[in-house]
């Protein structure tokens, strides 16, 4: 995330291509420390209404006072807790996970199929190298419909998932 001059956070290319990708009702960001993605979702129409999700509190903290700052706070609720774990199965349809390793990512998506929480699209944007991610979603019925690159300090990548059934088209012939 970049910090705007004139107020209000503007997200990096990282951010900003995740932002693209994602549409719908209402969307649960995890992880989101600052809540830059979230509150963009809301103040660019991509969202009507939103989730927050926060492991730590430092970045809760960061993430309520982004929230109230804004005065979002009857948009974007914050939770406390572990992944997909502060949401109700069927909850929210729209899910991401960014700036997280893809084995951390893979076992918050394992620990919420675990609870039946199965939104119907996932965006990614792991840190590192997407494979146990790819792997998880073929293996939980979800197809890839989007791939993006990134720059920024490295190159990232970034990937939608929606969840369908058969195989996954995307991986024919592979
Ligand atoms: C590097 S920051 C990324 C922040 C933001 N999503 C971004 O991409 O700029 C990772 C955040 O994920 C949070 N986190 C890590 N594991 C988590 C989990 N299991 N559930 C919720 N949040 C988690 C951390 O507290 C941290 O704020």
């Amino acid at each position: 995330m970049t910090a705007s001059g004139r107020g209000g956070p503007v997200l990096d290319d990282r951010l900003e291509t995740v932002l693209s990708l994602i549409r719908a009702e209402s969307h649960a960001d995890i992880g989101s420390d600052h809540a830059a993605l979230p509150l963009e979702l809301v103040r660019r129409g991509h969202i009507e209404r939103g989730v927050i999700v926060e492991l730590n509190p430092g970045p809760l903290e960061n993430a309520r006072q982004a929230v109230a700052r804004a005065d979002l706070g009857d948009r974007l609720d914050v939770r406390s807790g572990d992944g997909l774990a502060p949401l109700a199965p069927g909850e929210v349809p729209s899910v991401s996970l960014t700036g997280m390793g893809a084995l951390t990512m893979r076992g918050i998506l394992e620990r919420g199929a675990a609870r039946r929480v199965h939104p119907d699209a996932l965006v990614v944007q792991p840190n590192d190298n997407p494979a146990p991610l790819r792997e998880w979603a073929l293996g939980a019925g979800y197809h890839l419909r989007a791939e993006r690159l990134a720059s920024g300090y490295w190159t990232y990548p970034v990937l939608r998932f929606e969840r369908a059934d058969g195989p996954d088209p995307a991986y024919d012939g592979l």
